[in-house]
C-alpha cells in the first residue's frame, strides 16, 4: 500500500478509539492516512491523538476549524481535494446517523461531502446498538448505499457492545479492516484494465420530429454510468458517449453528450480507432423521423402520418472492424427476457460480440434488473435478480478475464 491516501473517516462512536490500532496497521503497510472527523467524533478521539499517529493535518468540519498540521495540497474546496486524492475512503466506524445520511446523498459536514464528492472506493465499518443497525431505515439504506454506490461493508459482529447488549452491532475486528482495504487497493492496483483506453455509449438517442418534439426512450443511462465508474476505478481511461438523461454523470469521467442516433454514430466512429474496448450500453433508438421539419407542426392538422427511417446499428458496424483496427474487445447490450435468447445468440454472432447482455425491456430506468450473460462459446450465465452497480462489477470482471 506504499503512498496510497486513505482517507479515515471518523463519526461519533464509542467504537472510535479503535481507529488508532487501524491508522498504525495502514501505515506499517506503507499508506498514507487522512482522518476527517464529523463534528460528533470530535467528542469521543482527540485530533492530537490522531494528528500524532497519521503525521498529518486532521480534518475537521466545515468550514475548516482546526489545522494541527499543514500538509498535502489544499485549495479552497477542501471536500473537493480530499475526494479526489483518495485511493479509498474508510468510515470506521460508521455510525447509524452516517450511514442513513450518506444513502440519500446528505451532505452536511465534511466527510458526508468528501463521500458524496468522491469516486473512490468506499468501504464502511459499521458500530452501533443493535436496535440501530436492525432498524429497518438504517437495513435500507446499507442496501442503497451497496446498490446504488457500490460501497463496500465489512461488519458489524455479534459481541459485547458498550450499551450493555450482547447482540450484532460490534466493529468488526481491524484485521478484517485492514484486510479488506488491502483486498480493495490490489484489485484496483492489478487490474487488467489500468491504462485501457474504453469508450463506453450510454442513455437514449432523441430523434427530432419538429423543434420540440421527438422520438425517444426510457432509458436513464445508468448501467452505462455504472460501468464507467467501475471499470475508471480499476484504472481504465473511460469515455463517455451518452445520450440525454436525468442521471447525473460519474465524476471525473470524460463525457461527450449527443442528441440523436446520428451524433452517436459519428462520435463513436471517430473515437474507436484508439481503443481497447468498446461497451454498448445506449439504448440507441432504431428509427428516426424521415425528415425534420423546420417549424412545430400545428396541432389543427388532422391525422398526421410520420415516415420513420432507419438509423445506423453502431455496434453492428462496430463489430465489422473489430479485430481489423482496434479494439479487440466489444460489449452488447440487448432487450429481451428468456424467450429472447436465440435471437440474442444471434446477435452475439452477427456483431461480432464478446458478451452480450440481454435485460428485460421494463427494467429500463430502474436501478434493480435480470440479466443474461451470453457468450461466443454459446455459454450462458443467468442473473434473476441483480441491481446495475452490481452488474456493472460482474460485468467489468468477464471483462477483466478478456484483456
Ligand atoms: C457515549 C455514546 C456512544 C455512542 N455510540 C454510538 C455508536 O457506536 N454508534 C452509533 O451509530 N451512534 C452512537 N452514538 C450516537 C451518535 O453519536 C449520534 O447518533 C450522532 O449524531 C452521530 O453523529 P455522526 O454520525 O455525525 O458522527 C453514541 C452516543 C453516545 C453519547
Amino acid at each position: 500500500m506504499k503512498n496510497k491516501k486513505i482517507i479515515l473517516g471518523i463519526t461519533g462512536s464509542i467504537a472510535a478509539y479503535k481507529c488508532c490500532e487501524l491508522i498504525r496497521r495502514l501505515k506499517d503497510k506503507g499508506a498514507e492516512v487522512f482522518c476527517v472527523l464529523t463534528p460528533n467524533a470530535e467528542k469521543f478521539i482527540t485530533l492530537l491523538t490522531l494528528a500524532t499517529l497519521t503525521e498529518k493535518r486532521v480534518y475537521t468540519d466545515l468550514p475548516r476549524k482546526e489545522i494541527l498540521r499543514d500538509e498535502v495540497k489544499t485549495g479552497e474546496i477542501e471536500h473537493i481535494d480530499l475526494a479526489r486524492i483518495a485511493d479509498l475512503i474508510l468510515v470506521v466506524p460508521a455510525s447509524a446517523n452516517t450511514i442513513n445520511k450518506l444513502s440519500w446523498g446528505i451532505a452536511d459536514n465534511l466527510l458526508t461531502s468528501v463521500i458524496l464528492a468522491t469516486d473512490a472506493p468506499v468501504l464502511i465499518a459499521p458500530a452501533m446498538n443493535s436496535a440501530m443497525y436492525n432498524n429497518p431505515l438504517t437495513q435500507e439504506s446499507i442496501a442503497r448505499l451497496k446498490q446504488i454506490r457500490g460501497f463496500h461493508f465489512l461488519g458489524p459482529v455479534k459481541g459485547m457492545l458498550a450499551c450493555g447488549d450482547g447482540d450484532i452491532g460490534r466493529l468488526i475486528e481491524i484485521d478484517k479492516i485492514v484486510e479488506k482495504t488491502f483486498t480493495i487497493i490490489e484489485k484496483k492496483e492489478k487490474s487488467k484494465l489500468k491504462g485501457k483506453k474504453v469508450l463506453i455509449t450510454a442513455g437514449p438517442t432523441r430523434e427530432d420530429i419538429d423543434p420540440i418534439r421527438f422520438i425517444s426512450n426510457a432509458s436513464s443511462g445508468k448501467m452505462g454510468y455504472y460501468l464507467a465508474q467501475e471499470i475508471s476505478q480499476r484504472g481504465g481511461k473511460v469515455i463517455l458517449v451518452s445520450g440525454p438523461t436525468q442521471t447525473p454523470v460519474p465524476e471525473k469521467i470524460k463525457t461527450f453528450f449527443v442528441n440523436s442516433a446520428e451524433e452517436m454514430y459519428q462520435k463513436v466512429k471517430f473515437i474507436f480507432t484508439s481503443l481497447d474496448i468498446f461497451i454498448s450500453a445506449a439504448a440507441v433508438s432504431d428509427y428516426r423521423p424521415g425528415k425534420k421539419l423546420s417549424k412545430k407542426i400545428k396541432k389543427e392538422i388532422k391525422n398526421l402520418n410520420l415516415t420513420l427511417v432507419r438509423n445506423p446499428d453502431i455496434l453492428l458496424e462496430m463489430g465489422k472492424k473489430k479485430g481489423v483496427i482496434t479494439p479487440k474487445i466489444l460489449i452488447g447490450f440487448a432487450l429481451g427476457d428468456k424467450n429472447s435468447l436465440e435471437e440474442a445468440r444471434k446477435k452475439l454472432k452477427e456483431k461480432n460480440l464478446d458478451l452480450l447482455v440481454l435485460n428485460p425491456p421494463e427494467v429500463m430506468s430502474k436501478e434493480e434488473t435480470q440479466a443474461y450473460f451470453l457468450y461466443p462459446d454459446k455459454k450462458i450465465v443467468s442473473y434473476p435478480k441483480i441491481y446495475k452497480r452490481e452488474l456493472a462489477v460482474k460485468i467489468t470482471d468477464e471483462i477483466e478475464k478478456l484483456v
